[in-house]
């Protein structure tokens, strides 16, 4: 009898999400799930002490972290961790790497959810939509005035994307409906029109500013005072990447005196708390991290990072590894 791979899943996922696990038809044989019912985060403790018990595969969300300590508990079992997400700052890859494990993301599947919410906060912050909305559940609405509500338009203006990937590239193809002029920011020059190599050159020229880069030491904070002073007055500022690339508190400050137009949010540094004076600030738009929130795309995401886990199990490396070099490292088992 072939022994069946043992797979931790994380949190509950939506409905068929670890088909690929179970699945007759392989690669390999079907793996024993292991699925958490509790959807709150776990932590550390909580993570080494299910990995001391004999876990082969890990497919998780964004809130569990790993880190060397973590992966010591694999203690060499552990073969690969499947984010069910593109965004991998939840994991020490250099630390996965030494412990021969391998991770997963779920790059490409997620752009067009995400651009749809981007789009949504541009829309949302250039109109005001929050706002009037707040008021007219108050209450509060006096009826139609030329003068009240007076935002920004929309069509026409020039987006500036900070990062250039695949999620930035789906929000430039919605801006074209929009006849929006777009250019972007990357780390490395991309070869593309509209390639800005200066970031605050790039602020000062945009009417919309949407943010498209991981986090990683390199982005933490990467808009903070100086970036929101040299954006326009006029300007929206949309984040749908991680929190921490903008300091919360630095935009706070400038939604509220009057250095940028509005903001578009929807991750926060310190999720689920929102900093105060965000939440009180004049002109920010604030959503509950949720932009790849669809049944069909939590769904295939949970599908694919299932798929990958199981590919690893089975001696495959799957084309969305981050570190394939792991499966050859001194600690891995083959
Ligand atoms: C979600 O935030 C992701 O990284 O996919």
């Amino acid at each position: 009898m072939t022994d069946r791979p043992r797979v931790f899943v994380t949190r509950p996922l939506p409905a068929g999400g670890t088909d690929p696990l179970a699945s007759a038809d392989g690669p390999g044989p079907p793996c024993e799930i292991i699925q958490r019912t509790d959807d709150e985060p776990l932590d550390k403790d909580g993570l080494i002490a299910v990995l001391e018990d004999g876990i082969d595969g890990v497919v998780a969300v964004l809130t569990e972290r790993f880190d060397a300590d973590v992966f010591a508990a694999g203690k060499g079992r552990l073969r690969v961790v499947s984010n069910v997400a593109v965004g991998y700052d939840n994991i020490d890859l250099d630390a996965a790497t030494a412990a021969g494990v391998v991770i997963c993301n779920t790059p490409g599947i997620v752009d067009d959810p995400t651009a749809d919410v981007a789009f949504l906060l541009i829309l949302a912050a250039s109109r005001r939509a929050s706002e009037a909305e707040a008021i007219l559940r108050r209450g509060e609405w006096t009826g139609f005035h030329m003068e009240d509500f007076l935002g920004r338009d929309v069509k026409g203006a020039t987006l500036g994307l900070v990062g250039y990937g695949g999620i930035g590239r789906a929000v430039a193809r919605r801006a074209q409906g929009f006849d929006m002029e777009v250019i972007h920011h990357a780390r490395r020059p991309t070869g593309d029109p509209g390639y800005i190599d200066d970031l605050h050159e790039l602020l000062g020229r945009s009417d919309v500013v949407s943010l498209h880069v991981p986090l990683s030491p390199q982005s933490r904070h990467l808009i903070g005072r100086a970036e929101l002073a040299a954006m326009k007055r006029t300007a929206v500022l949309v984040n749908t990447s991680r929190g921490p690339v903008v300091d919360e508190e630095a935009l706070a400050e400038a939604l509220e005196q009057g250095v940028i137009f509005a903001a578009g949010i929807d991750v926060y540094e310190r999720e689920p708390a929102v900093h105060p004076r965000l939440l009180a600030a004049p002109g920010a738009v604030l959503l509950p991290h949720i932009g790849t929130a669809t049944v069909a795309r939590r769904t295939a995401m949970s599908q694919m990072a299932s798929a990958s886990a199981r590919g690893v199990l089975a001696g495959e490396m799957p084309e969305y590894a981050l570190n394939p070099e792991a499966a050859g490292s001194p600690l891995s088992r083959d």
